[in-house]
């Protein structure tokens, strides 16, 4: 078994004994956690598979998507995710998201992404959107963003900041730790953490998920 299959293997582990603890909860029958624990599965397979038959190489990571997944378990409300891509952080967000007390939109300027993805959710409560994401805006504001367009978290980080709700959380993945900076990006400001780390008006943080991964998660405390 090569480390990557050991890894998937020990992650699939973790799954099944997380959702065991529900079932001992009583909060899924058994059925039912079979049903979820295959579902997530075969999701995950699904999304990446389309996402590599197109090309596509920006779908999150399992580090960043399990992060995702704990997080979206406690978010009650409504759910924004800029940038849809072939819908591996869709997945993720969905495998945790509350049937009864949330929902999800998420929004990508590409149509052939979100058409190819689309049907593959229909039995969930998520509203998928092709258009620029700041189009968007007056449907907000939203209790969780997850900002993964490269736009959202520089240049149009203000419009952002307004999408999200008092007590809302935002977080955003993709972050390279400084000692990982290619040449070229140093001595340069670092306008996506200058603004988000030192916002007065949010209380944020950066986690290191991975020694090459970190992540920029920021609660707004006032508008
Ligand atoms: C990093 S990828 C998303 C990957 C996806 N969230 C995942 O983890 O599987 C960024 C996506 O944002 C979309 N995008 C870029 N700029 C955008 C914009 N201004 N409005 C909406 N979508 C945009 C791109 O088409 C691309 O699919």
């Amino acid at each position: 078994m090569s480390s990557n299959n050991i890894n998937l293997y020990r992650n699939n582990i973790e799954y099944y004994l997380f959702h065991y603890k529900k079932v001992d909860e009583g909060r899924l029958g058994c059925v039912q956690f079979i049903e979820v624990t295959l579902t997530y599965l075969s999701w995950l397979k699904k999304q990446k598979s389309l996402a590599s038959e197109y090309g596509f190489t920006q779908s999150c990571t399992d580090e960043f998507g399990r992060f995702l997944y704990t997080l979206i378990g406690q978010v009650k409300g409504n759910i924004l995710e800029i940038g849809t891509g072939l819908g591996v952080s869709t997945s993720w967000i969905v495998s945790s998201m509350s049937a009864n007390s949330s929902n999800l939109i998420s929004i990508d300027n590409q149509q052939d992404y979100v058409g190819a993805i689309k049907p593959l959710f229909t039995q969930y409560n998520v509203e998928f959107i092709v258009a620029d994401w700041k189009e968007i805006i007056n449907k907000g504001p939203f209790d969780f963003v997850f900002a993964d367009a490269a736009d959202a978290k520089s240049t149009y980080a203000q419009e952002l900041f307004k999408l999200l709700k008092v007590g809302g959380v935002l977080i955003m993945d993709d972050l390279t730790p400084e000692e990982y900076w290619p040449a070229e990006w140093r001595g340069k400001r670092d306008v996506v953490r200058d603004y988000w780390l030192n916002h007065p008006k949010l209380a944020a943080t950066e986690i290191l998920l991975t020694p090459q991964q970190a992540v920029i998660i920021a609660s707004k405390l006032e508008e």
